[in-house]
């Protein structure tokens, strides 16, 4: 794992880096983040991989300029309000993913609204304008652990489980982005952040409403029991497929069956397995049978999540 300083040359190598679909940590003002290509699945399921996160939580996607932010999500007028006040900086807005959006099902975990934020440091932005991609990067931390806030952090927590770390120095911010859902009628504050809720407020003349005071949405996506529900029922553990189901298959030896069939890997690996899982379940979704049944998956390392996944699609709703 090269540590190097956030040079022109090295910016320019880390962002050939996140073109191939490798892991790079990157200083932001907030934290460092631990990015990789949001159009590439199996480099998002590397992050979810380096960071041992337990559960696919949505990540934030990092654009360099509003243009970039415009082509992957809706804006509303508030919406476009609130990015002209704050952006480039640490404020997320969460929105309406639009459909011809480029971002991997992965980075959003399945969910029809994506979070997007223009950060204000300079390595960030040369970074992502040099990739020509956008950008999802949580905190560049183990999970479970504190963020990190500068570059031997990100060295100390996952060290090996990056192509580069660039060194911009410690952060300026040193706390993460705001996270304020604008997909709605009302502004809705998912995370306290670098921005206030009292800039907020001044901004758009209100203050946004605190996710605890309201119900309709999970403040976390991965808390619902029953979650990343296909339409079709789920049955997990199966050795066999019924007459009728469609199989959502892991592995080189496949039960026979007759109807629609997705294999997350042939190979029976975990990492490709999990990219493909949320497109498999629509997949399979769409091809109407009334139930998939989904053949067992090892439940180390990244099969964790994706058993966590499968078993809140198959809770009765
Ligand atoms: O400052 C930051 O935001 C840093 C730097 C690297 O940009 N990133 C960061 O990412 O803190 P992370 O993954 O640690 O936190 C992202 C937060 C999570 O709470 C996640 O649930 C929420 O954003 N989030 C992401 N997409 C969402 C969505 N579509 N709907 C609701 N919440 C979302
Ligand atoms: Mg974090």
């Amino acid at each position: 794992m090269p540590l190097l300083a956030a040079t022109p040359d090295n910016i320019a190598r880390a962002a050939r880096l996140l073109r191939d679909g490798r892991l790079v940590a990157f200083p932001t003002e907030t934290v460092y983040g631990l990015g990789a290509d949001a159009t590439n699945g199996l480099a998002v399921a590397a992050i979810f991989e380096a960071k041992g996160r337990p559960h696919f939580n949505p990540l934030i996607v990092h654009v360099a300029d509003a243009a970039d932010a415009e082509a992957l999500a809706h804006f509303t007028p508030l919406a476009r309000h609130l990015a002209e006040a704050f952006w480039p900086g640490p404020l997320t807005l969460v929105l309406a993913r639009l459909p011809t959006s480029s971002i991997a099902e992965l980075a959003t975990a399945g969910l029809d609204t994506v979070a997007i934020r223009i950060p204000s440091d300079p390595v960030a932005r040369a970074l992502i304008r040099a990739a020509g991609r956008p950008i999802a990067a949580p905190s560049a931390n183990r999970s479970g652990h504190v963020s990190a806030t500068e570059a031997g952090h990100v060295a100390d927590d996952l060290g090996d489980r990056v192509a580069m770390i660039l060194d911009g120095g410690p952060c300026v911010a040193g706390v993460e982005s705001t996270v304020l859902d604008v997909s709605g009628a009302v502004p809705v504050l998912l995370r306290l952040g670098a921005v206030t809720v009292e800039e907020i407020a001044r901004a758009i003349g209100q203050p946004p409403i605190a996710a605890l005071a309201q119900t309709k949405r999970p403040l976390s996506p991965g808390q619902l029991a029953s979650h990343y529900a296909p339409r079709a029922r789920v049955r997990l553990e199966a050795s066999s497929v019924r007459p009728g189901e469609a199989l959502l298959a892991f592995g080189a030896t496949l039960p026979p069956h007759a109807g629609a069939m997705f294999n997350l890997s042939a190979a029976g690996d975990l990492r490709q397995a999990a990219a493909h899982l949320f497109s498999a379940l629509r997949k399979l979704d769409a091809s109407g049978a009334p139930c998939i049944a989904v053949m067992p998956i090892p439940d180390t390392g990244l099969g964790a999540a994706i058993n966590d996944r499968l078993r809140r699609a198959a809770e009765p709703r």
